[in-house]
């Protein structure tokens, strides 16, 4: 048997990792600026992790939810106290995907309602309906076509308000759109969709997969609109690698035993895992640094000529160049060792480090791309 060939991957066996380094097999180093699609977020095989993990693995890795587990009540307290959602409870299963279908199933089994809202440009995984509200034809097949689901241009409050009545059962919409090249909702925006849905009983779901636990610079990034969905989906950055996903669920929405379930999610080994991760990120201040480094290097990129747009929220970055950004990428791979993402424009390179990267990082990124680019005013730009 071989691995089944669905992914498109690099040629390099990376045996080894620490902080925002990785080794292949051949001794090389590499500069991690991808994360992994931005499931690194303390950093890799970070000590503190390491030391909950093996010291939980030793005790016990693994019992279902037909146990109390203590571990469970520690990570949502935590949770709840960093994010500011104190008063939110936190269903726990595996990945990105599975917390959105379940988010989908606590609206709907809340409203009873079967209509939902995506965007356009949006991504939320690949499980039935989440695919089915992921704006990819391609990878929606026909079993996940039964859904009613209509997609809305992003930021038109006008195409919103003539679909969002009380026969909608769900909006979902990431804090800051990922896959789709880093693009942020405005604002203003999100708080008139928080309104509109209260208004009509429709339930907001906000998909902080890729752009929470801190990577914004916020804890989420809809934080910056001020506004508290009923919903929040998170996992990724929340595990640093071990898979471990979550809902958090407001108190207004009623919950039953036996609604919603799984066998793995919120397993002891994954509970430590995402303790530890809560705990660097208080203690190291991460999601500071990650704001601080967001602003350093839009600042770096900001005297670049050869770049269209620059959207970045701490350390969830999208450079759109003048063209495609293959080449470069590969450039950046092979010949400096530094990983970077791409993303449904063919045009923008995404960075989602580890938020405990530092200026150094960012300067040997700069470094290495600058050659690549023309740079608008050199003198200006080597005076920095
Ligand atoms: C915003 C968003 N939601 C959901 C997902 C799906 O997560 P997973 O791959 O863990 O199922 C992703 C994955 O990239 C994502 O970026």
């Amino acid at each position: 048997m071989k691995p089944l060939d669905v992914y498109s991957t690099f040629d390099i066996d990376i045996v080894k990792a620490r902080g925002c380094d990785l080794w292949d097999s051949f001794g090389n180093k590499y500069l991690d600026l991808y994360g992994g699609h931005a499931v690194i977020s303390i950093g890799h095989s970070h000590p503190v992790y390491l030391k909950a993990l093996s010291e939980q693995i030793r005790k016990i890795g693994f019992y279902s939810n037909a146990i109390k587990m203590p571990l469970q009540e520690e990570l949502a307290f935590k949770l709840g106290e960093l994010s500011g959602y104190t008063d939110y409870n936190l269903f726990l299963c595996n990945s990105g995907a599975e917390a959105n279908e379940n988010a989908f199933k606590l609206a709907s089994f809340n409203n009873k309602r079967k209509k939902i809202i995506a965007f356009k440009g949006s991504f939320h995984g690949r499980t039935s309906l989440a695919v089915a509200a992921t704006d990819n034809p391609s990878i929606v097949s026909p079993v996940n076509q039964n859904a009613q689901v209509v997609f809305l241009p992003l930021n038109d409050m006008e195409a919103f308000d003539a679909v969002a009545g009380d026969d909608v059962c769900a909006v979902i919409i990431e804090g800051i759109q990922g896959v789709g090249g880093v693009i942020i909702p405005d604002p203003d925006f999100l708080k008139h969709i928080e309104r509109r849905c209260l208004k009509y009983g429709i339930i907001l779901i906000l998909d902080e997969v890729q752009s929470g636990y801190g990577r914004s610079g916020k804890f989420f990034a809809h934080q910056y609109a001020g506004i508290r969905p009923q919903l929040i989906t998170v996992a990724k950055g929340m595990g640093n690698g071990f898979p471990i996903a979550g809902v958090l669920v407001s108190p207004d929405l009623k919950v039953h035993k036996e609604m919603l379930g799984t066998t793995f999610g919120g397993n002891y080994l994954a509970c430590a895992a995402a303790i530890a991760v809560l705990d660097v990120i208080r203690d190291e201040n991460l999601i500071g640094n990650a704001a601080n480094l967001g602003v350093y290097l839009g600042e770096k990129l900001s005297h670049f000529t050869g770049i269209r747009d620059l959207r970045i929220r701490g350390l969830m970055a999208g450079i759109e160049l003048e063209e495609p950004c293959a080449e470069i990428r590969r450039q950046l791979l092979f010949v400096h060792r530094i990983f970077t993402g791409s993303s449904a424009d063919k045009n923008t390179i995404r960075l989602l480090p580890s938020l405990a990267i530092s200026n150094r990082e960012i300067d040997l990124f700069i470094h290495a791309l600058s050659p690549m680019l023309i740079k608008e005013d050199e003198i200006f730009y080597n005076s920095k």
